[in-house]
C-alpha cells in the first residue's frame, strides 16, 4: 500500500487527534458538518469563562449532554489502530487527543495527553484540588455541584468541566512533554488525524514537527486551515485509514 508509513527502529511517532477521529463512533465534529456541535450553540456560551460565569447551569447542561452521549458510543477502528500502535512501539509513541470524549483511553491508549481536557473530570473554580473523576450529569439548576473541600472551609464555589476553553492557556507542562518529544526525535513522523487545524496553539504543532525535520502526514475527510504544515494528505476517514497506515519495521 503506497500511503503506507514505514516506521523504523529509531522512529517516533507523534499522533494528534481532532473530533473527526471519533465521528465514526457517532459524536459530532465542532465544524464543517451540518449537525456540528458549534452549529447549535454560541462557542462563547458554552466554551469561555465568561459563558460559565453568565450562566453556569447551561453550561453544565451542555457537558452533561456530552458525557451521556459519549458514554452511550463505542471506540472504533481508528482508535483501535492507534492504541495498537502504542503498544507496538511503547514510548517511542505519543499520543496527544484534542478529544475530550474518553474513547482513545477506552479503546486501550496509555498514556494519552488530553490537551483540552477531559469530559469525565471535574475541578473545582476556585481551590487547587486535582481535578478529579466525574460522571455525573448536571442538567438544571437545582442539580449545580459545589466544592466539598470548600465548602468544609465554609467557602461556596461552584464546580466546573475540566475543559479548556477558548481564552484558557493549555497545561503548561503537556505542552512542554509534547515539544520535547518532538525536538528529541532523530526521525519523526507526525500525523494528524480528524482535525480542521483551527484551534491554536495545537494547530501549529505541524510546524514545530515539520521545521525539526519530521515527515508531516494529514488524514483527514476535508480540507484543514493549516494544510501548508502537511507534506502529504491522506483524504478519506480515519477508522478506514489508521487500521494499515504503519508499517513498523521489526527491531533489529
Ligand atoms: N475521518 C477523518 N476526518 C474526519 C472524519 C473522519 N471520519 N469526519 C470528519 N473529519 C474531519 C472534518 O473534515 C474536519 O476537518 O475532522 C475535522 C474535525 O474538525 P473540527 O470539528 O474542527 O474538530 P477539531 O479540529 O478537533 O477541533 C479542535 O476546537 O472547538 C474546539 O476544543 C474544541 O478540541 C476542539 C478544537
Amino acid at each position: 500500500m503506497t500511503n503506507q508509513l514505514r516506521v523504523g527502529p529509531n522512529t517516533r511517532v507523534l499522533v494528534l487527534t481532532g473530533a473527526g477521529v471519533s465521528a465514526e463512533s457517532g459524536i459530532p465534529t465542532f465544524r464543517a458538518s451540518a449537525d456540528g456541535l458549534w452549529e447549535n450553540h454560541r462557542i462563547e456560551d458554552v466554551a469561555s469563562p465568561e459563558g460559565f460565569a453568565k450562566d453556569p447551569t447551561m453550561v453544565w447542561r451542555f457537558y452533561s449532554e456530552r458525557r451521556a452521549r459519549a458514554a452511550t458510543v463505542a471506540p472504533n477502528p481508528g482508535h483501535i489502530a492507534l492504541a495498537k500502535l502504542q503498544r507496538d512501539l511503547g514510548d517511542r509513541m505519543m499520543l496527544v487527543t484534542q478529544n475530550v470524549d474518553g474513547l482513545h483511553q477506552r479503546a486501550g491508549s496509555d498514556p494519552v495527553t488530553e490537551i483540552h481536557g477531559g469530559l469525565y473530570k471535574t475541578r473545582c473554580t476556585h481551590c487547587e484540588r486535582e481535578p478529579f473523576e466525574d460522571h455525573d450529569l448536571y442538567m438544571t439548576e437545582g442539580d449545580l455541584p459545589f466544592c466539598a473541600e470548600c465548602a468544609a472551609q465554609n467557602k461556596t464555589s461552584l464546580l466546573r468541566p475540566h475543559i479548556v476553553w477558548f481564552g484558557e492557556m493549555l497545561n503548561a507542562a503537556d505542552l512542554h512533554r509534547v515539544t520535547r518529544f518532538i525536538s528529541n526525535a532523530e526521525d519523526l513522523i507526525f500525523v494528524a488525524a480528524g482535525t480542521s487545524g483551527a484551534v491554536y496553539p495545537v494547530a501549529n504543532l505541524v510546524y514545530r514537527a515539520k521545521n525539526s525535520g519530521g515527515r508531516t502526514v494529514l488524514v483527514n475527510a476535508d480540507e484543514v486551515q493549516n494544510a501548508s504544515g502537511f507534506q502529504q494528505w491522506i483524504r478519506g476517514k480515519s477508522g478506514e485509514i489508521l487500521p494499515t497506515l504503519f508499517d513498523i519495521e521489526p527491531p533489529v
